[in-house]
Protein backbone atom coordinates (compact mmCIF):
# COMPACT_ATOMS: atom_id res chain seq x y z
CA UNK A 1 0.00 0.00 0.00
CA UNK A 2 1.39 3.56 -0.71
CA UNK A 3 0.46 6.31 1.63
CA UNK A 4 -1.67 9.12 -0.59
CA UNK A 5 -3.33 11.33 2.05
CA UNK A 6 -2.09 12.03 5.79
CA UNK A 7 -3.67 13.27 8.74
CA UNK A 8 -1.68 14.69 11.76
CA UNK A 9 -3.31 15.21 15.26
CA UNK A 10 -1.43 18.76 17.07
CA UNK A 11 -0.57 21.76 15.79
CA UNK A 12 1.98 22.14 17.77
CA UNK A 13 5.85 22.19 17.41
CA UNK A 14 6.07 18.81 16.38
CA UNK A 15 2.73 18.38 15.12
CA UNK A 16 3.16 21.54 12.99
CA UNK A 17 6.42 20.93 11.63
CA UNK A 18 5.10 17.43 10.48
CA UNK A 19 2.25 18.82 8.76
CA UNK A 20 4.03 20.87 7.19
CA UNK A 21 6.89 18.31 5.69
CA UNK A 22 3.54 16.34 4.53
CA UNK A 23 2.27 19.13 2.43
CA UNK A 24 5.52 20.53 1.05
CA UNK A 25 6.33 16.67 -0.15
CA UNK A 26 3.03 16.58 -2.57
CA UNK A 27 0.63 14.53 0.14
CA UNK A 28 -3.05 16.59 1.03
CA UNK A 29 -2.80 16.95 4.54
CA UNK A 30 -5.34 17.71 7.39
CA UNK A 31 -4.02 18.78 10.53
CA UNK A 32 -6.67 18.03 13.95
CA UNK A 33 -6.49 20.49 16.74
CA UNK A 34 -8.39 20.63 20.17
CA UNK A 35 -10.25 24.09 19.37
CA UNK A 36 -9.96 26.58 16.71
CA UNK A 37 -7.80 28.94 18.66
CA UNK A 38 -4.61 26.48 18.57
CA UNK A 39 -5.58 25.43 14.99
CA UNK A 40 -5.09 29.32 13.80
CA UNK A 41 -2.53 29.31 15.53
CA UNK A 42 -0.57 26.17 14.51
CA UNK A 43 -1.51 27.13 10.90
CA UNK A 44 -0.21 30.71 10.97
CA UNK A 45 3.27 29.41 12.39
CA UNK A 46 3.14 27.12 9.21
CA UNK A 47 2.22 29.66 6.84
CA UNK A 48 5.27 31.96 8.66
CA UNK A 49 7.41 29.40 8.38
CA UNK A 50 6.93 28.41 4.74
CA UNK A 51 7.27 32.58 3.79
CA UNK A 52 10.28 32.62 6.14
CA UNK A 53 12.08 30.18 3.31
CA UNK A 54 10.34 32.09 0.43
CA UNK A 55 12.21 35.19 1.78
CA UNK A 56 15.36 33.22 1.77
CA UNK A 57 14.76 31.80 -1.72
CA UNK A 58 14.80 28.08 -0.15
CA UNK A 59 11.56 28.06 -1.33
CA UNK A 60 9.42 29.44 -4.59
CA UNK A 61 6.39 31.23 -4.38
CA UNK A 62 4.44 28.64 -6.45
CA UNK A 63 5.77 25.82 -3.89
CA UNK A 64 4.74 27.79 -1.06
CA UNK A 65 1.10 27.96 -2.71
CA UNK A 66 0.79 24.72 -3.52
CA UNK A 67 1.79 23.05 0.18
CA UNK A 68 -0.83 25.46 1.46
CA UNK A 69 -3.17 24.51 -1.09
CA UNK A 70 -2.78 20.64 0.24
CA UNK A 71 -3.01 21.55 4.25
CA UNK A 72 -6.39 21.90 5.82
CA UNK A 73 -7.03 22.41 9.20
CA UNK A 74 -10.32 20.98 11.45
CA UNK A 75 -11.06 20.54 14.89
CA UNK A 76 -13.06 17.23 14.23
CA UNK A 77 -11.10 13.50 14.55
CA UNK A 78 -13.93 12.70 12.29
CA UNK A 79 -12.18 14.73 9.77
CA UNK A 80 -9.64 11.83 9.40
CA UNK A 81 -11.83 9.07 7.93
CA UNK A 82 -10.22 9.37 4.50
CA UNK A 83 -6.53 9.14 5.73
CA UNK A 84 -3.82 6.04 4.57
CA UNK A 85 -1.61 7.35 7.90
CA UNK A 86 -2.16 9.70 10.65
CA UNK A 87 0.64 10.97 13.01
CA UNK A 88 -0.60 11.83 15.97
CA UNK A 89 1.41 14.61 17.84
CA UNK A 90 -0.53 15.50 20.96
CA UNK A 91 0.77 15.86 24.53
CA UNK A 92 3.14 12.73 26.05
CA UNK A 93 0.04 11.47 27.81
CA UNK A 94 -0.13 7.80 27.92
CA UNK A 95 -3.66 7.36 28.90
CA UNK A 96 -4.75 9.95 26.33
CA UNK A 97 -3.15 8.99 23.38
CA UNK A 98 -4.64 5.14 24.13
CA UNK A 99 -7.91 6.81 23.97
CA UNK A 100 -7.02 8.65 20.59
CA UNK A 101 -6.08 5.58 19.15
CA UNK A 102 -8.66 3.75 20.31
CA UNK A 103 -11.12 6.48 18.69
CA UNK A 104 -8.42 6.38 15.25
CA UNK A 105 -9.42 3.01 14.76
CA UNK A 106 -13.25 3.51 14.72
CA UNK A 107 -12.97 6.01 12.53
CA UNK A 108 -9.87 5.27 9.88
CA UNK A 109 -10.51 3.26 7.26
CA UNK A 110 -9.42 -0.30 7.76
CA UNK A 111 -6.14 -0.14 5.78
CA UNK A 112 -4.79 3.15 7.44
CA UNK A 113 -1.51 2.92 9.24
CA UNK A 114 -1.90 4.77 12.83
CA UNK A 115 1.40 6.30 13.97
CA UNK A 116 2.55 8.19 17.37
CA UNK A 117 5.05 10.59 17.62
CA UNK A 118 5.43 10.02 20.97
CA UNK A 119 9.45 9.97 22.10
CA UNK A 120 8.51 8.22 25.43
CA UNK A 121 4.93 6.72 25.52
CA UNK A 122 4.19 3.19 25.15
CA UNK A 123 3.81 2.52 21.30
CA UNK A 124 2.89 -1.45 22.59
CA UNK A 125 -0.12 0.13 24.44
CA UNK A 126 -1.72 2.48 21.58
CA UNK A 127 -1.83 -0.75 19.46
CA UNK A 128 -3.41 -3.01 21.95
CA UNK A 129 -6.00 0.05 22.50
CA UNK A 130 -6.92 -0.69 18.78
CA UNK A 131 -8.01 -3.69 17.01
CA UNK A 132 -5.39 -3.25 14.37
CA UNK A 133 -2.61 -3.38 16.06
CA UNK A 134 -0.49 -4.72 13.36
CA UNK A 135 -0.58 -1.15 11.49
CA UNK A 136 0.37 0.73 14.17
CA UNK A 137 3.89 1.92 14.58
CA UNK A 138 6.15 5.16 16.08
CA UNK A 139 7.53 7.81 13.15
CA UNK A 140 9.70 9.83 15.82
CA UNK A 141 10.43 13.14 14.51
CA UNK A 142 12.83 15.33 15.25
CA UNK A 143 12.91 19.59 16.55
CA UNK A 144 12.79 21.21 14.29
CA UNK A 145 10.76 18.83 12.39
CA UNK A 146 11.77 20.92 8.92
CA UNK A 147 15.28 20.64 9.41
CA UNK A 148 16.02 17.21 11.39
CA UNK A 149 16.84 14.87 8.50
CA UNK A 150 15.70 11.42 10.94
CA UNK A 151 13.01 9.71 11.98
CA UNK A 152 12.78 6.59 13.95
CA UNK A 153 10.44 4.01 12.84
CA UNK A 154 9.56 2.59 16.15
CA UNK A 155 8.31 -1.43 15.48
CA UNK A 156 6.07 -2.97 18.26
CA UNK A 157 6.24 -6.98 18.97
CA UNK A 158 2.61 -6.38 17.42
CA UNK A 159 3.46 -4.22 13.89
CA UNK A 160 3.61 -6.03 10.57
CA UNK A 161 6.36 -5.77 8.15
CA UNK A 162 4.01 -4.61 5.64
CA UNK A 163 3.24 -1.51 7.91
CA UNK A 164 6.83 -1.04 8.68
CA UNK A 165 7.66 -1.24 4.64
CA UNK A 166 4.72 1.38 4.08
CA UNK A 167 5.89 3.35 6.92
CA UNK A 168 9.54 3.62 5.91
CA UNK A 169 8.84 4.09 2.18
CA UNK A 170 6.72 7.57 3.48
CA UNK A 171 9.63 8.74 5.61
CA UNK A 172 11.45 8.54 2.72
CA UNK A 173 9.32 10.45 0.26
CA UNK A 174 9.29 13.04 3.16
CA UNK A 175 12.90 13.67 2.12
CA UNK A 176 13.76 12.21 5.60
CA UNK A 177 16.38 8.93 7.07
CA UNK A 178 14.42 6.44 8.63
CA UNK A 179 16.28 4.07 11.15
CA UNK A 180 14.66 1.10 12.42
CA UNK A 181 14.28 0.67 16.04
CA UNK A 182 11.79 -1.25 18.58
CA UNK A 183 9.40 0.16 21.16
CA UNK A 184 11.25 0.75 24.08
CA UNK A 185 11.32 3.63 26.18
CA UNK A 186 13.19 6.23 24.53
CA UNK A 187 14.33 4.11 21.17
CA UNK A 188 17.69 4.95 19.83
CA UNK A 189 18.29 9.00 20.13
CA UNK A 190 16.53 10.25 23.56
CA UNK A 191 18.49 6.79 25.53
CA UNK A 192 21.83 8.58 24.26
CA UNK A 193 20.85 11.89 23.95
CA UNK A 194 18.76 12.38 27.16
CA UNK A 195 21.46 10.90 29.95
CA UNK A 196 23.88 13.41 28.23
CA UNK A 197 21.39 16.79 28.37
CA UNK A 198 20.61 15.44 32.49
CA UNK A 199 24.40 15.28 33.06
CA UNK A 200 24.77 18.62 31.31
CA UNK A 201 22.11 20.20 34.03
CA UNK A 202 23.20 18.86 37.53
CA UNK A 203 26.85 19.69 35.73
CA UNK A 204 25.56 23.30 35.58
CA UNK A 205 24.23 22.87 39.13
CA UNK A 206 27.49 21.48 40.42
CA UNK A 207 29.09 25.05 39.61
CA UNK A 208 31.24 23.65 37.77
CA UNK A 209 30.96 26.25 35.00
CA UNK A 210 29.04 28.86 34.08
CA UNK A 211 25.99 27.99 31.30
CA UNK A 212 27.87 29.88 28.42
CA UNK A 213 30.87 27.65 28.82
CA UNK A 214 29.23 24.41 29.21
CA UNK A 215 27.62 24.67 26.02
CA UNK A 216 30.85 26.37 24.44
CA UNK A 217 32.45 23.45 25.49
CA UNK A 218 30.13 21.04 23.76
CA UNK A 219 29.57 23.09 20.38
CA UNK A 220 33.72 23.66 19.64
CA UNK A 221 35.10 20.89 22.00
CA UNK A 222 32.46 18.39 20.23
CA UNK A 223 31.50 19.78 16.90
CA UNK A 224 27.71 19.72 18.23
CA UNK A 225 25.71 22.02 16.61
CA UNK A 226 24.19 23.68 19.91
CA UNK A 227 25.32 23.04 23.44
CA UNK A 228 23.13 21.05 25.92
CA UNK A 229 21.19 23.92 27.49
CA UNK A 230 20.38 25.55 24.57
CA UNK A 231 19.47 22.47 23.12
CA UNK A 232 17.23 22.14 26.79
CA UNK A 233 15.67 25.06 26.05
CA UNK A 234 14.86 24.19 22.32
CA UNK A 235 13.02 20.60 23.27
CA UNK A 236 11.41 22.16 26.28
CA UNK A 237 12.50 21.50 29.80
CA UNK A 238 9.06 20.54 30.78
CA UNK A 239 9.08 17.88 27.72
CA UNK A 240 13.17 16.91 28.79
CA UNK A 241 11.92 15.93 32.44
CA UNK A 242 8.49 14.23 31.31
CA UNK A 243 10.81 11.84 29.28
CA UNK A 244 13.53 11.69 31.45
CA UNK A 245 10.48 10.78 34.25
CA UNK A 246 9.50 7.68 31.99
CA UNK A 247 12.94 6.47 31.29
CA UNK A 248 13.87 6.67 34.83
CA UNK A 249 10.37 4.63 35.38
CA UNK A 250 10.81 2.06 32.64
CA UNK A 251 14.32 1.55 33.57
CA UNK A 252 14.88 2.51 37.59
CA UNK A 253 18.76 3.53 36.57
CA UNK A 254 19.57 7.06 38.39
CA UNK A 255 21.07 8.59 35.41
CA UNK A 256 17.82 8.56 33.83
CA UNK A 257 15.82 10.50 36.89
CA UNK A 258 16.11 14.09 36.49
CA UNK A 259 18.53 16.57 38.34
CA UNK A 260 16.57 18.83 41.19
CA UNK A 261 17.41 22.23 39.12
CA UNK A 262 15.44 20.44 36.18
CA UNK A 263 12.66 20.14 38.24
CA UNK A 264 12.25 23.36 39.95
CA UNK A 265 12.42 25.45 36.75
CA UNK A 266 9.82 23.09 35.14
CA UNK A 267 7.74 23.75 38.23
CA UNK A 268 8.95 27.82 38.02
CA UNK A 269 7.69 27.76 34.53
CA UNK A 270 11.55 28.50 33.08
CA UNK A 271 10.50 25.89 30.37
CA UNK A 272 13.03 27.34 27.43
CA UNK A 273 12.49 28.65 24.17
CA UNK A 274 8.79 28.32 24.12
CA UNK A 275 8.15 29.92 27.52
CA UNK A 276 10.70 32.79 27.10
CA UNK A 277 13.23 31.82 29.39
CA UNK A 278 15.07 28.11 30.38
CA UNK A 279 18.96 28.27 31.00
CA UNK A 280 18.67 31.24 28.84
CA UNK A 281 16.32 34.50 27.87
CA UNK A 282 14.79 34.23 24.50
CA UNK A 283 12.78 37.17 25.56
CA UNK A 284 14.15 39.35 23.04
CA UNK A 285 13.74 37.03 20.37
CA UNK A 286 17.14 35.72 20.24
CA UNK A 287 19.33 33.95 23.45
N1 LIG B 1 12.75 26.04 12.92
C1 LIG B 1 12.99 26.24 11.61
N2 LIG B 1 14.17 26.70 11.14
C2 LIG B 1 15.13 26.99 12.04
C3 LIG B 1 14.95 26.82 13.44
C4 LIG B 1 13.69 26.33 13.86
N3 LIG B 1 13.42 26.12 15.16
N4 LIG B 1 16.07 27.19 14.06
C5 LIG B 1 16.94 27.58 13.11
N5 LIG B 1 16.38 27.45 11.90
C6 LIG B 1 17.00 27.74 10.60
C7 LIG B 1 17.53 29.15 10.56
O1 LIG B 1 16.54 30.05 10.14
C8 LIG B 1 18.66 29.03 9.57
O2 LIG B 1 18.14 29.05 8.26
P1 LIG B 1 19.01 29.67 7.05
O3 LIG B 1 20.24 28.83 6.94
O4 LIG B 1 18.08 29.51 5.90
O5 LIG B 1 19.28 31.08 7.44
C9 LIG B 1 19.20 27.62 9.79
O6 LIG B 1 18.15 26.89 10.46
C10 LIG B 1 20.44 27.62 10.62
O7 LIG B 1 20.12 28.30 11.80
P2 LIG B 1 21.16 29.03 12.73
O8 LIG B 1 22.35 29.49 11.92
O9 LIG B 1 20.46 30.05 13.56
O10 LIG B 1 21.56 27.92 13.77
P3 LIG B 1 22.29 26.54 13.57
O11 LIG B 1 23.28 26.55 12.48
O12 LIG B 1 22.71 26.16 14.95
O13 LIG B 1 21.13 25.53 13.10
C11 LIG B 1 19.72 23.89 14.08
C12 LIG B 1 19.95 25.38 13.83
C13 LIG B 1 19.48 23.16 12.77
C14 LIG B 1 18.48 23.80 14.97
C15 LIG B 1 20.98 23.28 14.76
O14 LIG B 1 21.40 24.09 15.81
C16 LIG B 1 20.77 21.88 15.25
O15 LIG B 1 20.78 20.93 14.50
N6 LIG B 1 20.61 21.77 16.60
C17 LIG B 1 20.38 20.48 17.24
C18 LIG B 1 18.91 20.15 17.19
C19 LIG B 1 18.64 18.83 17.80
O16 LIG B 1 19.50 18.14 18.34
N7 LIG B 1 17.37 18.43 17.71
C20 LIG B 1 16.92 17.20 18.31
C21 LIG B 1 16.28 17.51 19.60
S1 LIG B 1 15.79 16.05 20.44
C22 LIG B 1 14.25 15.75 19.87
O17 LIG B 1 13.68 16.46 19.09
C23 LIG B 1 13.63 14.52 20.39
C24 LIG B 1 12.48 14.81 21.30
O18 LIG B 1 11.79 13.60 21.44
C25 LIG B 1 12.90 15.27 22.68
Amino acid sequence: MAIKSVGVIGCGLMGGGIAQVSSQAGFPTIVIEANQELLDRGLAAIKKNLDGLVAKARLDQKARDEALSRLTGSTRLEELKACDVVVEAITENQPLKNETFARLDAICPPGALLATNTSSCNVTAMAAATRRPGQVLGLHFFNPVPLMKLVEVVQTILTTEATVKTAWEWVQALGKTPVRTKDSTAFIVNRLLVPYLLDAVRLYESGLASREDIDTAMKLGCGHPMGPLTLLDLVGLDTAMYVAEVMFEEFREPRYAPPPLLKRMVIAGRLGRKSGRGFFDYSGGTA
